[in-house]
């Protein structure tokens, strides 16, 4: 993950590039930070933990006139978060900044050891720093070869692994060197300034420019004020692509909310809504951006995703197999990618995702790319890498999500695969007009079960102070309401730092029923409309055996300790929906109390692009 801006012009270049590496924060805030180059002077500036640190300590740095600088907040992969291992990395005349892993940086650096360098990290990106300025000085390019160009050129192509890098160089001072292998790389151009501004996403470049150009694998090449070249791994010029920027950026405020985590949560009734736009109509569900031949010749369903989004891949498995009879498998990118997977081209490869960046989730749809599957992506990043890979997207309508603790991602993609399982059933024939009828009008629903109710809200605030201690929770459901609780368990843990896991209902007896006592907590899902005589026997189950109960449902359960009353609804996935809020709010609110940092959490990232 970690995130990177560079900026060249006459702007406030420091400026430019705090305020970017702030947009990028949920990338990684182990350590950041910037170096700018003025008046051939280099100002380097770094720091642990979050950025505030970092705007403090270069809080003396004035910028007058031109210059170029390049910044990073980081998620620490190779060596700890420390000073020393904060990007930008020094070589003796050159900084660099860089997002992705270099997998044969250990062999670079004995190497380059051997030869002399002295090494101040731990970091795999420092190699590039030294390999760099090695190899100018072996290779002696003549003047006319633009040495410095060619040198870039070279140390690229030793690098094995993922890297979106930016390098400055001291007697260059008014050029950017780019390349982009696997994590993701932008530029913005101001056509009438001539200023150039790169960032890992958007969002740092919303209001700064309209024009962007989302750099491919194999790209590399150099800026300059109102300059660009781009070139591919054959050495053939790139013409750049310009696309336009959207400008939304009070999507990405907090308008008033604790936390973005909550803004978020609150946003979901709308979202939601925004992504059935267009496709659910009264008779039928449409995807403008695919077509029924979609899934000619296919018998077969494969899921794969990471963390929350595998979540709803689970989940929607079961509606492929109720509503569109379609065979269907699921898997985590991490596992899927080096089991040596049976293939077979009658197989739709969906891979769901938030960012469209996470690595295990892309080398996943890569392989199925390569074994000749049709391949479609559920994603909210238009032009992310995973969107670019797969034959076709559908993009959930989430916006920014900015807390590490993804919520309207989850109910957007719900909403998107629910649609997706109705729409195959439809070009499947195995639906009927009132079937599909009955779907639409629960679907038109679900923004409703999605707004937020304030007296369950201050019903879960007050519950959320029973819950702070004991040894641990399990959350429990049947059906689609298993792969939801684990979802809850996955929020509360990743929030709270409480151990928390999901099962399903019918399995506590074998096994973890062994656990109950009243320090346990168990986060009963009882759905009205889905095996509710079952899960509620399970419930009992565990009360009979003194773990402390909280039943959340539309009706309370005698042996309960406590009870989170939903709506009464007509169908179990409105009931899914609603819960999915109440789950969200309840972590979000033992988290609140435990004063932890909801939006980042401890160790984790929002997007996930190395291994
Ligand atoms: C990280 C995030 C999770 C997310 C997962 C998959 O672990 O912290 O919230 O669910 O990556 O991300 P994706 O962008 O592929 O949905």
């Amino acid at each position: 993950m970690c995130g990177i801006v560079g900026y060249l012009g006459f702007s406030d270049s420091k400026k430019i590039i705090l305020n970017g590496l702030k947009e990028l924060e949920y990338r990684g805030y182990d350590s950041a930070g910037i170096t700018i180059l003025q008046d051939g002077k280099f100002h380097i500036f770094k720091s642990v933990g979050k950025l505030n640190n970092l705007i403090e300590k270069s809080r003396s740095l004035e910028i007058n006139g031109f210059s170029v600088g390049i910044g990073h907040t980081r998620w620490a992969t190779h060596g700890k978060p420390t000073e020393d291992n904060a990007h930008p990395h020094s070589g003796e005349f050159t900084h660099i900044v860089h997002n992705g892993i270099i997998e044969n940086y250990g062999d670079l650096k004995t190497d380059l050891l051997y030869k002399g360098y002295k090494f101040s990290s731990q970091t795999d990106t420092e190699v590039i720093v030294h390999l760099f300025e090695e190899i100018l000085d072996k290779h002696q390019f003549n003047d006319s070869d633009n040495g410095s160009f060619l040198a870039f050129r070279d140390t690229i192509g030793l690098l094995h692994g993922a890297y979106a890098l930016l390098l400055i160089k001291r007697d260059e001072p008014e050029r950017i060197y780019f390349a982009k292998e696997g994590s993701p790389l932008i530029i913005g151009t101001n056509f009438e300034t001539g200023e150039q501004i790169f960032a890992s996403s958007d969002s740092p470049l919303i209001g700064l420019v309209d024009s962007v150009i989302y750099l491919k694998d194999g790209e590399y090449g150099y800026v300059e004020q109102g300059l660009i070249k781009i070139l591919n791994m054959s050495g053939v010029v790139i013409k750049p692509e310009y696309k336009t920027l959207p400008q939304n950026k009070e999507l990405a405020q907090k308008s008033g909310f604790r936390y973005f985590m909550e803004k978020e949560i609150y946003e979901q009734s709308q979202v939601v809504s925004d992504t059935m736009l267009g496709r659910i109509g009264d008779k039928n569900i449409t995807f403008d951006e695919i077509s029924p031949d979609i899934f000619n010749g296919i018998n077969e369903i494969k899921l794969c995703a990471c963390g929350t989004s595998y979540h709803t891949a689970l989940a929607s498995s079961y509606l492929f197999e109720r509503i569109a009879r379609v065979r269907v498998s699921v898997e985590f990118g991490s596992e899927f990618r080096y089991k040596d997977p049976i293939l077979h081209n009658d197989t739709l490869f969906v891979v769901i995702s938030q960012s469209g960046e996470t690595a295990d989730t892309l080398a996943s749809l890569k392989l199925a790319v390569s074994a000749g599957l049709k391949t479609l992506a559920i994603c909210n990043v238009d032009n992310s890498s995973i969107v670019r890979t797969a034959d076709y997207t559908i993009l959930t309508r989430a916006g920014i999500e900015k807390g590490v603790a993804s919520t309207k991602a989850f109910a957007t993609q719900m909403v998107v695969l629910y649609m997706f399982s109705i729409y195959l059933a439809q070009i499947r024939n195995i639906i009927s007009y009132s079937g599909v009828e009955e779907h639409l009008q629960i679907l038109r629903e679900i923004p409703n079960a999605m707004t937020i109710n304030d007296r369950v809200h201050e019903k879960i605030k007050r519950l959320s102070k029973r819950y702070l201690h004991g040894h641990g929770f399990f959350f429990i459901g049947r059906d689609i309401f298993y792969p939801l609780a684990l979802e809850g368990a996955l929020k509360l843990k990743e929030i709270s730092y409480l151990h928390s896991e999901g099962y399903p209902a019918g399995e506590m007896k074998h096994g973890p029923i062994a656990l109950a006592d009243p320090e346990l907590f168990t986060i009963a899902l009882l759905p009205k409309n889905m095996l509710y005589d079952k899960t509620k026997s399970n419930i009992e189950e565990l009360g009979a055996r003194d773990s402390t109960i909280c039943v959340i449902s539309s009706e309370s359960v005698e042996l309960a300790d406590d009870f989170i009353e939903i709506s009464a609804h007509h169908h179990y996935m409105l009931e899914f929906f609603e819960m999915t809020t109440v789950l969200q709010l309840l972590a979000m609110e033992i988290a609140i109390r435990l004063k932890n940092d909801v939006d980042m959490p401890r160790n984790l990232a929002k997007s996930v692009t190395v291994e």
